[in-house]
């Protein structure tokens, strides 16, 4: 590997020149695409000053011309470098027009201009734009785009780009044309375009100041009944925006065109967003309740970015959690006022725990706002999006609704039409609310996971409760000493029996509050509460109120409390859940079968009792830690002993409970009225995963669930269980399923993932075997995700074979990519960086295909960025 220079936040400095408007001329053909650009710039500097040298970024461009002013530009003019161009002695002001040739059809790596079956698209987000022309590829250079399409009318009726259509027309030669125009100045990631044979689906919505704004939402003729769904979403979320933060959409058009070859989940380009087909086709032949869940949460995310990403931009890539960590929020609130607001805070934690708390661990680590990259594609993540997300929720924890709000509204009324850092955020909540928010700022340049200590004393004799918190983050790989957090821990007390206690602190008066959100900013802090009654059951970081680690050694009894009786759903859910990870872990280490102690078993009763109340929530009780999870708590994953114990859990929870289960599969009603269908299904879906780990008779019942299923989600819980059972029916219920869903590429995706994460013997021969079916397709992310990305991280058993077969056939894959896809092979790699985390044969295995793929001649930066740190 060469070594490479990274980019690093220090180094940042302003644009040299500005850009005032841009207009770009696509002719789209079948061999290759002609761009034709043309903007003017002005130097940005003070009067008087020299211009500098104007960089444009460009790649696999092929130049045709280049003009300045009119004139052809000699080639002592400027220097070209296979990254872009650098124009050398520009006057102060000048007009730039370039004309490159492009190759869309053979854009293996879904970024630029591409084509995605028959449909020419967009993705430039980060830096995608350079492979379509050269331009100033920076976020911080903002202009107005006019855009024109030609092409071929009968391959491509539809032509859309950003904003609104201002004219279209035909040419002499046939081909046909459509001019775009949008208003906003805007950063060159939020351009788009598409060509294609498209389905539209049109609504109006009118929004709360009156405007008219048209909805179009695009797919291919095939997908034309599925998309309710998405649209009832988009005008859920652009309500909800109006209310919650009194904002309105600013185009009169809203547009979303769904592609099924797409990097990622979905696009927010103005008013031109571009999604996976992942995260807009639903309905429930072919979907699942989670998939509905999906469509509503991107859908909502991308339409939220309009404000959080497009109207105030980001200064540069390290700020990417300016807009990705608020609007994830945005989401996050979004979801819990449409559903079950405990539900969807278990699941954001959930995510946290399994899969940005690792991140952190591992030697990819990097603050919320990382400092250097070498290929920032590579910093889409778990901590910029979701530790970001979390970062948000606690200036709303410390600052409330209102004050959260407050500061919004400043943070627009500065910076609308800007581009800015996250500072600028954290000075418009700071100024919004008078408080001083320095020391919280130090979330942004951290990383690592925070561990918050707690311990606590009850003195009889003065009825006071003395509870101890401190807080250390690990040392992270560059830094080796994390300074004190501002970190909100939300807490309450509970009796023995469970009832909640006033949280009186020493010399208060008055009704005192049942639960505190308590700031603790240094290394540790004392609380005193007065007027305890009885040593009390701390409930600590409610809410999960900080993305942290809580150490308190609870007893059983303690947890059995919290799990019977805390008034935080989140902190009920998981106390239950260290009971279940005690019992699973304590099976592990000594070998033994988990043992369901009595006091356990009883409360597992108690809480199958109450399916009724609220089925998606017992549902997360019940539902076991996953072997990654468990794995994260010891410090060399026993992969072989966590998967025979979690098993045998699964076994004892369907045979000791086998009547609730079967009660909950026969009554739990998705039909019946007042239901929640999505959350009765999850519950009764539970149950049948139990009852099938308990033995036969659960196959039976699934195999009937199988054949009377109407909705997705039953069928492929049902199919789940029977491909646990395996034998000749699962083989045969397998093949069928594949031919009677062979046109949906979107359940295509479903039968890889079930046969990718299914345990066995023989789970890399079937994999390997599945990547030459003809459902497969390396090429198509959806795909490559469903099978390789499902196996490498859902299968451990399977993927962490002794032999190291299962690292090999990864490694396989991802130096394939490396060529064709460098975004999807540096992500499909990420399984192999953990090779710390395993004994040393394994561990070995791991490091030896690191080092091979290290090896591979012309490896993309993405791979050497990530290679070179875990093989550090
Ligand atoms: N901004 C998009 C979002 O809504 C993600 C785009 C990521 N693209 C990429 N090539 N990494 O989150
Ligand atoms: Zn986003």
């Amino acid at each position: 590997m060469t070594s490479l220079q990274p980019v690093r936040l220090r180094d940042y400095t302003p644009p040299t020149h500005l850009v005032d408007a841009l207009e770009l001329t696509f002719d789209l053909g079948d061999a290759y695409t002609e761009v034709r650009s043309r903007f003017r710039v002005r130097a940005n500097v003070p009067p008087g000053e020299d211009p500098q040298p104007l960089r444009l970024h460009g790649r696999h461009l092929e130049l045709q011309s280049l003009h300045v002013d009119g004139a052809p530009v000699s080639g002592d003019a400027y220097l070209e470098d296979p990254e872009g161009l650098t124009l050398l002695a520009l006057p102060a002001e000048a007009t730039i027009e370039i004309v490159t040739v492009i190759h869309p059809q053979e854009n293996t790596a879904l970024d630029g201009l591409y084509r995605s079956g028959g449909l020419f698209c967009t993705q430039c987000e980060p830096e995608g734009f350079r492979r379509i022309t050269y331009f100033p590829d920076r976020p911080d250079v903002m202009t107005t785009y006019t855009v024109t399409l030609i092409a071929d009318p009968e391959p491509y009726p539809v032509l859309l780009a950003n904003g609104n259509r201002v004219d279209h027309g035909e040419r002499a030669d046939g081909r046909h044309w459509a001019t775009w125009h949008d208003p906003h100045p805007k950063p060159t990631y939020l351009f788009a375009l598409v060509a294609g044979d498209l389905h539209l689906h049109e609504e109006r919505y009118t929004t709360r100041s009156g405007r008219d704004i048209q909805l179009h939402l695009y797919v291919e003729h095939a997908n034309a009944g599925k998309t309710a769904h998405a649209m009832r979403s988009l005008r859920k979320a652009m309500a909800w925006d109006e209310d919650t933060y009194g904002l309105e959409y600013d185009l009169d058009t809203y547009m979303i065109v769904a592609v099924d070859d797409f990097n990622m989940g979905a696009m927010e380009n103005k008013g031109l967003n571009i999604f996976n087909t992942v995260c807009v086709l639903a309905d429930e032949t072919i979907s699942t309740d989670g998939d509905f869940e999906t469509v509503e949460a991107v859908v909502a995310h991308e339409y939220f970015h309009n404000w959080t990403g497009n109207r105030v931009t980001c200064r540069d890539w390290f700020q990417l959690s300016l807009k990705e960590g608020l609007t994830v929020f945005r989401e996050q609130q979004f979801c819990a006022d449409m559903g079950s607001p405990a539900v969807k805070r278990i699941q954001d934690t959930r995510l946290l725990r399994s899969i940005q708390f690792p991140e952190d661990d591992g030697p990819m680590a990097h603050p919320v706002r990382p400092e250097s990259y070498l290929e920032i594609s590579n910093f889409y993540t778990a901590t910029v999006y979701d530790k970001g997300a979390e970062v948000i929720r606690m200036y709303h924890t410390l600052l409330g609704e209102d004050g959260f709000r407050r500061g919004m509204d400043l943070y627009f009324q500065r910076h609308d039409g800007q581009a800015v850092t996250c500072e600028d955020f954290l000075a418009a909540m700071a100024d919004a609310n008078h408080v001083d928010l320095d020391q919280f700022s130090r979330w942004y340049t951290q990383a690592g996971t925070p561990v918050v200590q707690a311990g606590g004393r009850y003195d009889a004799s003065t009825r006071r409760y003395h509870l101890q918190l401190s807080q250390h983050t690990p040392a992270r790989p560059g830094q080796t000493h994390a300074l004190p957090l501002h970190l909100p821990v939300r807490l309450g007390l509970l009796t023995g029996d469970g009832q909640p206690l006033p949280l009186r602190l020493p010399g208060e008066t008055g009704q005192a509050p049942l639960e505190r959100v308590v700031a603790l900013r240094d290394a540790s802090m004392e609380l005193v509460f007065e007027d305890i009654p009885e040593a009390p059951v701390p409930s600590l970081l409610r809410d999960f109120s900080a993305p942290a680690v809580l150490d308190y050694a609870h007893s059983e009894d303690e947890l059995l409390t919290l799990l019977a009786h805390d008034t935080d759903p989140v902190n009920r859910w998981d106390a239950g859940q260290r009971l279940l990870l005690n019992t699973l872990l304590a099976s592990v280490e000594s070998g033994q079968p988990p043992e369901l102690s009595e006091p356990l078993r009883e409360a597992v009763h108690h809480v199958l009792s109450g399916w009724r109340t609220d089925p998606a929530f017992v549902a997360e009780v019940l539902t076991l830690p996953s072997e990654d999870y468990i794995a994260e708590q010891q410090v060399v994953a026993d992969i072989d002993g966590i998967h025979t114990a979690r098993e045998a859990l699964r076994n004892r929870f369907g045979s000791s409970f086998a009547d609730a289960w079967r009660t909950i599969h026969d009554q739990c009603d998705p039909h019946a009225p007042g239901v929640n269908g999505a959350s009765a299904r999850r519950l009764r879906n539970l149950a049948l995963s139990y009852l099938g780990a308990a033995g036969p008779q659960g196959a039976e019942l699934a195999m009937r669930q199988y054949h009377a299923a109407t909705h997705m989600s039953d069928r492929l819980a049902a199919l789940e269980v029977l491909i646990e059972h395996g034998g000749s029916t699962a083989d045969r219920l397998v093949a069928a399923f594949h031919d009677q869903w062979r046109h949906e590429p979107l359940v295509i995706n479903k039968w890889l993932r079930l046969q990718a994460t299914a345990t066995g013997r023989n789970a890399l021969e079937r994999v390997r075997a599945l990547t030459a079916h003809p459902g497969f397709d390396i090429r198509n992310p959806n795909r490559v995700r469903a099978l390789l990305g499902a196996f490498s991280q859902s299968n451990p058993v399977g993927f962490h074979r002794t032999d190291g077969a299962g690292y090999r056939l990864l490694a396989d894959y991802v130096v394939e990519l490396n060529a064709m896809n460098p975004q999807m092979a540096a992500r499909l790699v990420l399984p192999l960086t953990r090779w710390r985390r395993l004994d040393p044969r394994r561990a070995g295995h791991m490091f030896e295909q690191l080092e091979r793929i290290g090896n591979t001649p012309k490896l993309s930066k993405d791979l050497q960025e990530v290679i070179t740190k875990s093989l550090a």
